[in-house]
Formats: structure tokens, C-alpha cells, sequence
């Protein structure tokens, strides 16, 4: 039977909450704020994993918060911040999610969740979505050290969920993620929650696209 290796932030959780919060303290400058916030967010994370020093990743989420704020001079204050960072610990499912997490496991696959996030973070993430229940494990970098796509995550989330490659399929709405899970030999299905959403030009095309995750669903 199929093991689903679920990315968290974009693929089962909703960051719009955050872009929404950041709209109240930036206004306009709302959604470029929250676009490099995110870039940065990921590429601190991808350097962190090469220069092998690692940190937890919601410090990641601080140290490109802090960056953002400086490079687009928008001086949020201590506060303002606090509660972004804050915000990133109570967000919601896609709506998608729980009746499509519940008839997956239905058919009898085995779920988990599996994120760069820190253990604790993501347990409570998920209990506040509501969706904890729902899953058979939560798997994180964290017990390695490293962020994804370094393949030793890859490798670590196999032997955390008793699982092979060919039996083992990513879904992700992250592009960089389902390029590190198909060079590992897995399968893969990019959600494209936003049709806009181009797929880095690079590598193999993802063999499964799907608009949510109810098209995984036998
Ligand atoms: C995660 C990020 C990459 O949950 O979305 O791992």
C-alpha cells in the first residue's frame, strides 16, 4: 500500500492568514513583503542545509522575517512582529483537506505529515487545523538536522515510515520539494493550489499535477 508523504505549509495548511495579517500592518506592500518573506524563508533554509548548520525553522522564519523588513525598509515594529511569527503557529487547513485526508486513509494509505518544521510546532500546527488525528505520523527534518531537498531527509522520512522509494509518494505544492523526492526515486504529485503557479523549468515534470488533494483519492 501507497505511504503519502504530505508537505505542510501550502500543501495542507494555509498560509494566507499570514499575507492577510501583513495586509493589516503593510497595507499595498502586503504582497511583495510576504513574496520575499517566503523567498528568503527558503533559500536561508537551503543554505543553512548546505553549510550543515542547522536551525530550527522557525528561527529560519525570524531570521527572513527580520531581512525582509530591513531590505524593504517597512520598520515593523518588535510587536507587529511578534505577531506574525505567532501567527505562523495558528493556521488553518485548506479546505480541502480533511475529507480528502480521511478517505485516503479510508482506502488504507498510510499518511504522514513531513516539513521542514520543528517537531512541536508542527503537533500543534496541525491539533489547532484539526487535522492531527487524521495522520498515522509526523515526520520532520528536525530529526536530522537538514531541510529539505537534502536527500538525507528523504532518506530519514523512508526508514521514520517503514517505506521504499517506489512505494512512496510526495505530495507537495512545493516545486523544489517534489524535484528532491523524484531524484530520490519516489512518486510524486505536485498540487497546484494556484493555477498561476509555474513548475521550476528543470528536471523531470512532476507525473501527477492536481489542483487539491482530492484527486488523490482512488
Ligand atoms: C514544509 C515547507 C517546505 O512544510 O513547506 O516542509
Amino acid at each position: 500500500m501507497e505511504t503519502l508523504a504530505l508537505d505542510v505549509y501550502g500543501t495542507l495548511i494555509d498560509p494566507h492568514a499570514i499575507a492577510a495579517r501583513l495586509a493589516d500592518h503593510l497595507g499595498d506592500g502586503a504582497a511583495v513583503f510576504s513574496q520575499i518573506w517566503r523567498g528568503k524563508q527558503l533559500e536561508f533554509s537551503f543554505r543553512r542545509g548546505l553549510m550543515g548548520d542547522y536551525a530550527d525553522f522557525s528561527e529560519v522564519t525570524r531570521e527572513a522575517l527580520d531581512y525582509t523588513d530591513s531590505a524593504l525598509e517597512a520598520d515593523l515594529s518588535e510587536a507587529a512582529k511578534a505577531d506574525l511569527l505567532d501567527r505562523y503557529t495558528r493556521l488553518d487547513a485548506y479546505a480541502d483537506v480533511p475529507a480528502a485526508l480521511a478517505a485516503l486513509r479510508a482506502e488504507g494509505r498510510a499518511l504522514f505529515a513531513f516539513s521542514n518544521g520543528h517537531p512541536a510546532a508542527l503537533e500543534s500546527l496541525l491539533q489547532h487545523a484539526g487535522i492531527a488525528h487524521l495522520l498515522d505520523g509526523v515526520v520532520s527534518v528536525h530529526e536530522v538536522r537538514s531541510f529539505k531537498p537534502d536527500p538525507r531527509v528523504y532518506a530519514h522520512f523512508l526508514q521514520r515510515a517503514n517505506s521504499r522509494p517506489e512505494q512512496t509518494r510526495l505530495v507537495s505544492s512545493n516545486a523544489f520539494d517534489i524535484l528532491g523526492a523524484q531524484a530520490c526515486g519516489w512518486q510524486t504529485a505536485w498540487i497546484r493550489r494556484d493555477a498561476r503557479t509555474v513548475f521550476d523549468g528543470w528536471g523531470p515534470e512532476p507525473e501527477t499535477i492536481l489542483a487539491s488533494l482530492a484527486g488523490l483519492i482512488e
